[in-house]
């Protein structure tokens, strides 16, 4: 026998990082040649983290590495049914959403429990940190203060790659998912609690709200939101960042919607000082129409943004898909657009649409002084200038309150 030929059946122990976890494996040297050109997970060097990261960002990330070590017999299955926690073994359902980097399943052995997949993608190119240790982390504080539901398990990551088994649906484009697996990109799963019998606001208004006057609705939707965004900014100190339709659940009874719930919190931060007065992110680029114009001048987001963003998910509700047809249109001419249509008009009615407040069966001096409470509502929230003002939340809730009676002719 030709003992030269015997080295590359030898098995080796090697020993790899995979973010920041040590891992011990066994592999042929023919293995061991080919990970060397093989991509790595992004890691969450010292030198990483004292540059990109401060604040309570900074210690949560110290926190999650060690548990991340703690749970690193959990760590992504992607290419099975099941997925191991600290509670066992849960067998995963359907597939009920599937995102551009994200796909939540059902369980199919738990009915009250979900699990949430997310690759960080975008996150890996910014420099920030996976959204879904922000999601678990943020929406951990919500849940206690009530707002939202249960983030249970957040598991150790894993290197992404492209069509990878449970995340084969999500929406990125295939060359992105290449660059994403080349870049070092890094899945992991949350377990999280499931609001049974709910919708977003988003279907709610597409399904159950059809033929029932939506500025009532609006009006009382407004109310609630404003209430748990006030409880999240200042119970749980957390800022939201992604206030829209498809972020907000309502449960129903009955048929009857009995609670709000605010979700998806991997665009959150704590509701501390913004890191500076100033635009911290350059401008380009942030023209979303789900972000605020200070969001697109560049401000870090902060509280100001989720009331703003509130506020334009009620617009959505009174003029249902005319709003979001309206925001495209003005975005396909200009992007920069959005900006002057944020910051000075009347934002609950649209030029394409139905005006929502024209149509309600009441006398015009009711209309009159609806649009007049609507617009003290805008210019108390526009007035917020300094990215830590605090938004009037009594005084909005109270204008909205007046809305719903004068709507309702009481
Ligand atoms: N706890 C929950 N209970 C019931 N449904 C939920 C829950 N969490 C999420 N969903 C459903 O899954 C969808 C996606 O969830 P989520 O917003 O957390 O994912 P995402 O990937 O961050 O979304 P996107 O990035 O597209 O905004 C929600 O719009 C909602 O329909
Ligand atoms: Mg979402």
């Amino acid at each position: 026998m030709d003992l030269s030929n015997i080295s590359f059946l030898f098995l080796i122990v090697i020993t790899l990082t995979v973010g920041g976890i040590l891992f011990t494996g066994v592999r042929t040297l023919s293995d061991e040649q080919s990970l060397e050109n093989a991509p790595r997970m992004r890691e969450y060097t010292e030198e990483f983290m004292t540059r990109f990261l401060q604040g309570d960002v900074l210690n949560r990330t110290r926190a999650q590495l060690i548990a991340d070590l703690r749970n690193r017999r959990f760590l992504p299955s992607l290419h099975s049914k099941t997925e191991r926690w600290p509670f066992g073994l849960i067998v995963l359902g359907s597939v009920m959403y599937s995102g551009k980097d994200s796909v939540l399943f059902e369980v199919a052995t738990d009915d009250i429990l979900l699990v949430k997949y997310q690759a960080d993608c975008d996150a890996v190119r910014m420099n920030t940190i996976h959204p879904l240790m922000t999601d678990y982390w943020y929406g951990k504080a919500a849940f206690d203060a009530g707002v939202s539901p249960r983030p249970l398990f957040l598991s150790p990551p894993i290197l992404f790659r492209e069509n990878s088994g449970k995340l084969g649906t999500i929406k990125l484009g295939r060359r992105r998912q290449e660059q994403c697996a080349s870049e070092g990109g890094a899945v992991r799963f949350m377990i999280l609690t499931r609001v049974i019998n709910s919708e977003t606001l988003c279907d709610y208004f597409s399904t159950k709200a059809l033929g029932k006057p939506r500025f009532l609705l609006a009006m009382g939707v407004g109310v609630v939101l404003i209430k748990k965004l006030r409880i999240l900014h200042q119970v749980a100190q957390v800022v939201h960042g992604d206030i829209h339709m498809k972020n907000i659940l309502i449960e129903s009874y009955l048929k009857k919607p009995v609670r709000v719930w605010v979700i998806d919190y991997g665009r959150a931060r704590s509701n501390s000082p913004a890191i500076s007065k100033d635009p911290i992110y350059s401008s380009q680029g942030w023209y979303h129409p789900s972000l605020t114009h200070w969001q697109m001048r560049g401000f870090q987001w902060a509280a100001r943004d989720d009331v703003y963003n509130a506020l334009r998910t009620l617009a959505w509700v009174m003029n249902d898909h005319s709003y979001n047809d309206f925001e495209k249109e003005l975005t396909t001419i200009d992007r920069t657009s959005l900006v002057p249509w944020r910051e000075s008009m009347f934002i609950f009615s649209v030029p394409n649409g139905y005006d929502p407040i024209a149509i309600l069966p009441i006398s015009d001096d009711r209309k009159r002084l609806i649009k007049r409470s609507l617009n003290h509502i805008l210019i108390s929230v526009r007035s917020l200038n300094d990215v830590d003002d605090i938004p009037d939340y009594d005084f909005i809730i109270s204008e909205l309150q007046n809305c719903f009676r004068l709507a309702n002719g009481m």
